[in-house]
């Protein structure tokens, strides 16, 4: 099938393929015995059609003989059994053993392709830490965790004393005493469980750096990346990224799916059933694409029913269409599709492709098509420009959710849910937004907005004093120290230099409690979280509860929101900060979202009805038109930037 399947990709439009991400059993069959023979002609196949190759090496499927002769390799989950043969990521990150053969092979095949001039880019693995496989509590991970702190506290008695082991006799006498923090009657202490967490989130990225010093060097004319997943946030993406760890951030983009799994609302998850929450891969654009760097691909995109969901709906037509337009409008430099064809056996024969099992196109195959086709006729569509700097940033910080899951203190608060509030706010109201770290260097933007953050460290304070932005922050900000411990000034911590206030009391809400209040004349309730503070100095409390507490408050350019609002009093929030640093607002229609990306804007309907996009009287429409129905794009060029 391979030369016609080759054939048939070219003329649908399609530049790249990527192949071999879980092919070990194949190129490897037995131990030391490689067969290429195969790849050579799939590579050579599809080069021949024109195409150009990303390689994934497929160390995400360790053989079966590899597990026979090391069965350690196998992870060990929290409840101390160890995972079976039989399905994939059936690997412990932290194993010595499979790291040397990872090494091994990944160096084989380098070696073989790395120079193949149709080979684009190397994937490693493939998408590291699914089906929660970050966490290992095996020998090979204690050892390496022991080692980890030792170098992090040098003495057993300086980490006794940051982690205030004090407390229910918990002292360990030397550092190969300490345990793993799992199988403790009740909770084991939160430091132990966030080291544990940091350490971790750095394995994952010293496993992956081992085969990136491999490729660059047999590899050195390829883009270098991973295909990370959506709302994954098990390890540090910022620190994965460092050091040229990463040429581009790829990843994997399944907005039904996700929809369906993040912790929304049921009547959202039942209006955006088939067209997924219009803001749901944006975000994850807007996250990757910071995280590469301003590089970004779309490495899996859904092109139809998928098979991992609670449910698994049909996308509504003019959906897989107009996700590709959306990851182009956010600043993908390519949109890749998860799969080619629907394989009809083993565990993924329900998982749609670009052609049915039978190879004809499938209705998702056929909006690629018509996607490949519009952007090839259009100049202004295939040349877009890459995509500039926001004057609106997003801080999400990893530590903060993973302490925040330690010591989630209400059972509905979820951080990052928090941050997704506030970036739907945001992109309601008409704003480009990016999605950064708290380290990254935030004076170029006009607004800042810290959904929370559990930590605020000097560097964080310095940066608020030097710039000229406005800055919100939300509700358990400066909540801790990095020895996860509230900070001894009180909550939000080294923030009270710039907006002096304290928190005094916290409170986690179940449903019926709901604090009323309203902030101009939007009125609306705390809902999970909200805390008792005291202004002090001259801090001004902008809006309050009916109980009297604040609920806003600010000085100058800093504001402090004390709880986790409604969603209209967040975005009645974000829309004044907004107006406050010159940014100009305007609340969109129902369901409609727009995204600028060089001299063009794109909006995107989810929504029900037909709607009018907000293009200025003389806007040149490069893509549909004015009127946009269900499910549908259009993109524009305003008569002012001709
Ligand atoms: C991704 C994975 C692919 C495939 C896909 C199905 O998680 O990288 O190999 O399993 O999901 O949606």
């Amino acid at each position: 099938m391979w030369a016609d399947d080759a054939k048939r990709m070219a003329e649908l439009g399609i530049t790249h393929v990527r192949i071999a991400e879980f092919a070990w059993s194949r190129m490897e069959p037995r131990p030391g015995e490689f067969v290429w023979e195969w790849l050579d002609e799939a590579i050579e196949t599809l080069a021949a059609a024109g195409l150009k190759l990303v390689l994934g090496t497929p160390t995400a499927s360790p053989p079966k003989w590899l597990i026979d002769a090391h069965p350690e390799v196998l992870p060990v989950r929290a409840d101390g059994v160890r995972w079976n043969f039989g399905s994939r990521r059936h690997y412990d990150i932290s194993s010595e053993i499979y790291r040397r053969e990872c090494v091994r092979f990944v160096t084989a095949m380098a070696g073989r392709y790395g120079r193949h001039p149709s080979i684009v880019a190397w994937q490693t693995d493939n998408e590291l830490g699914c089906h929660d496989t970050v966490p290992s509590y095996s020998p090979a991970a204690l050892k390496r965790f022991q080692a980890w702190l030792q170098l992090r506290y040098e003495s057993v008695n300086a980490l006794n004393e940051v982690w205030g082991n004090v407390f229910w006799s918990m002292e360990y006498p030397s550092f190969d005493a300490i345990g793993l923090p799992n199988l403790t009657p009740t909770d084991a202490n939160p430091i132990h469980l966030l080291d544990f967490r940091r350490f971790m989130s750095e394995e994952v990225g010293s496993f992956h750096r081992e085969q990136i010093e491999v490729l660059r060097q047999h590899a050195p004319n390829a883009d270098l990346l991973h295909n990370f997943m959506g709302f994954f946030t098990t390890f540090d993406h910022y620190r994965f990224a460092e050091d040229n760890a990463i040429d581009v951030a790829a990843w994997d983009s399944y907005p039904i799916a996700r929809t369906e799994s993040i912790a929304l609302p049921e009547e959202q998850k039942a209006r955006y059933a088939r067209t997924a929450h219009p803001d749901v891969s944006a975000f994850d654009h807007d996250r990757y694409r910071t995280i590469g760097g301003g590089r970004f691909w779309v490495m899996e995109q859904q092109a139809g029913p998928v098979n991992w969901a609670s449910w698994n709906p049909v996308p509504a037509k003019g959906m897989v269409r107009l996700w590709a337009y959306e990851a182009f409008a956010h600043g993908a430099e390519l949109v890749s599709y998860f799969r080619w064809r629907q394989c009809p056996f083993a565990q993924e024969q329900m998982h749609s492709g670009l052609n049915l099992p039978n190879n004809e196109l499938s209705p998702g195959g056929l909006e690629v098509q018509q996607a490949a086709r519009e952007i090839a006729a259009s100049a202004a569509l295939s040349g877009l420009g890459a995509p500039k700097r926001a004057a609106t940033a997003i801080v999400f910080d990893y530590e903060t959710q993973w302490m925040f899951e330690i010591q989630r203190h209400g059972k509905t608060f979820d951080y990052q849910m928090l941050v997704f509030d506030y970036y739907e706010a945001l992109r309601e109201l008409g704003l480009d937004v990016d999605i950064v770290s708290s380290k990254a260097d935030l004076s170029q933007y006009r607004l800042v907005v810290v959904p929370s953050i559990a930590v605020i460290d000097e560097t964080l304070v310095g940066q608020i004093e030097k710039s000229s932005a406005q800055w919100v922050f939300g509700p358990r900000s400066g909540s801790k120290t990095t020895a996860f411990a509230i900070p001894s000034s009180l909550p939000p911590g080294a923030l009270q230099k710039v907006l002096p206030m304290q928190v005094l009391e916290v409170e986690t809400l179940r449903p019926t409690l709901t604090p009323a209040l309203s902030f101009g004349d939007i009125e609306g309730v705390a809902m999970h979280w909200r805390e008792h503070v005291r202004a002090n100095g001259d801090t001004r409390v902008d809006a309050q509860f009916d109980d009297a507490w604040p609920a806003v408050l600010s000085r100058g350019k800093v504001l402090y929101v004390a709880a986790w609002l409604s969603h209209g009093l967040h975005r009645a929030v974000l829309a004044q900060a907004a107006n406050e640093a010159g940014i100009e607002t305007q609340l969109l229609a129902d369901g409609l979202r727009i995204r600028r990306r060089g001299d063009l804007t794109f909006a995107f309907n989810f929504g029900e009805q037909q709607v009018e996009v907000p293009a200025s009287v003389n806007a040149t429409f490069v893509l549909g038109q004015r009127e946009l129905a269900t499910g549908d794009v259009c993109a524009w060029r305003d008569a002012q930037t001709d």
